[in-house]
């Protein structure tokens, strides 16, 4: 029997990037196949070519043996091929039903959308498959672990019989995590079969039957989870061994850099979400925060970075009173702050990667003198960062959001490092991160 699915020579290239370099892939009928890369790997543009939103400039989509040209994702669904997006595509002011049905004719005694029968069928589809959801819940309401089973409800409903997940536990918690994996074993238990990207490793040596790496745009090479182990794929996807633990001895803790006493912190409805916390951290220690979100340490390290009023208690760094100081003053006593909302917090969008990377010194010399920008310092400075931190931008006068999460996340990083630091406050800074740059971030 042919592969369900067989991609041959496919290639794209992008202005200044060649995404996609003659791929070849093929998918068994009831197999996961984990597609594994770092980011900007070509992932995602191998499958908008697949699912119809992208041309390729070489190469051919052969689906059980026979060739097909796929032009819009009218053309793959109704070839079986189904895609879930890093970014879902739900209308959140509408029903799970109205969006499961939005775009597919369903025609009752010459009436449109008969929504008892569209819910009916999706009440048939969740539990077949154990996508449990409401199809009368608004879209808005439902957490994001729930929107993404309405996602693949949409595909299961349109009889995709070819899944394509893009990242899909990049938004998820451990719990939902393992959700998915329940469902998504149920679909290829029952003759699906599924295409699931991802950059974790820990991740497709638990789901995946076959593992295809991609490096750059090409096929470094396709393997099982029992055939390899997760320093070997890591070595694969970054092309050189990476160090997936963190190699430390015993601290030998200095002086104290930071005391917290009795901090007190409220969230923006107004609740204590930081109640009497105190700790103290040394020089050469690192100080870990752990706990699920939603239990007080954004606000915690908010007031620490001065972008939070602090309601009680008090903060001093190098022993100097930084209660309720400003995000500067907080900076100019060398603490160096990697938010947790890199896009709200710690990155001017709309701005060149250039004065992303000297955001916090832009002030100072030898950017400024006589209160001028000095352009040329600037630009030589960012060159030097964008190659010390790997930092993949076609240019440092490239807006900063149109890089990939991970190299924006290299750009703070990049910047906070650059100055002298005594205090460095991260949160989650390797989250949506590939290996190779946790291995840097670690460092
Ligand atoms: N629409 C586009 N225009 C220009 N460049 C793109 C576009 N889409 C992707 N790229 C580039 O192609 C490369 C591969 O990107 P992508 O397929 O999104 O990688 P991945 O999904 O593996 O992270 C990256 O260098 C990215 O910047
Ligand atoms: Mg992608």
């Amino acid at each position: 029997m042919p592969p369900v699915l067989e991609l041959r020579g496919i290639t794209k290239a992008f202005p200044g990037v060649l995404a996609n370099d003659h791929i070849d892939l093929t998918l068994e009928e009831g197999e996961i196949h984990a597609l594994l890369g770092e980011n900007g790997a070509g992932k995602t543009t191998l499958m908008n070519i697949l699912y119809g939103l992208y041309t390729p400039d070489e190469g051919e989509v052969t689906v059980r043996g026979r060739r097909v040209e796929i032009h819009d994702p009218s053309d793959a669904i109704a070839r079986g091929i189904g895609m879930v997006h890093q970014h879902f595509m739900l209308v959140p002011v509408l029903t799970v039903a109205e969006n499961v049905m939005l775009g597919v004719e369903s025609v009752k005694n010459g009436i449109f959308l008969d929504r008892a029968d569209a819910a009916r069928r999706i009440r048939q589809i969740s539990a077949q498959y154990g996508l449990e959801v409401d199809p009368d819940a608004t879209i808005k309401d439902l957490p994001v672990g729930v929107q993404q089973r309405v996602e693949i409800i949409k595909l299961l409903y349109r009889q995709a019989d070819i899944l394509i997940l893009d990242e899909p536990t990049a938004v998820l918690t451990p719990q939902e995590v393992e959700e998915l994996f329940k469902v998504v074993r149920s679909m290829v238990a029952q003759g699906k079969s599924v295409i699931f990207i991802t950059h974790k490793l820990k991740e497709v040596m638990t789901i995946a039957d076959r593992i295809t790496v991609l490096r750059n745009g090409r096929v470094v090479g396709t393997t099982t989870p029992a055939q390899t182990t997760e320093g070997q794929l890591a070595a694969m996807m970054v092309g050189r061994e990476v160090l997936l633990r963190v190699e430390k001895g015993p601290a030998h803790p200095g002086e104290t850099v930071l005391e917290v006493e009795g901090l007190e912190v409220m969230d923006d409805r107004g609740n204590l979400a930081v109640r009497g916390v105190s700790f103290q951290v040394r020089a050469g220690e690192v100080l870990g925060v752990a706990g699920v979100q939603g239990n007080g340490q954004t606000e915690l390290v908010q007031a620490l970075a001065g972008l939070r009023q602090v309601s009680a208690g008090r903060v001093r760094i190098l022993g100097a009173d930084a209660t309720s100081a400003s995000p500067r003053q907080v900076l100019e006593r060398g603490v160096a702050h990697v938010p947790e909302d890199r896009q709200q917090d710690g990155l001017i969008l709309s701005f060149p990667v250039a004065d992303n990377l000297v955001l916090n010194t832009y002030y100072l010399s030898p950017f400024a003198r006589l209160g001028m920008l000095n352009q040329e310092i600037i630009l030589t400075t960012a060159e030097k960062r964008v190659q010390e931190f790997d930092v993949r931008t076609p240019s440092v006068l490239t807006p900063v959001s149109s890089l990939s999460g991970g190299n924006q996340q290299k750009v703070i990083v990049a910047r906070e490092f650059s100055r002298p630091i005594r205090l460095l406050i991260a949160s989650q800074p390797t989250r949506g991160l590939d290996v190779g740059s946790i291995e840097y971030i670690h460092r």
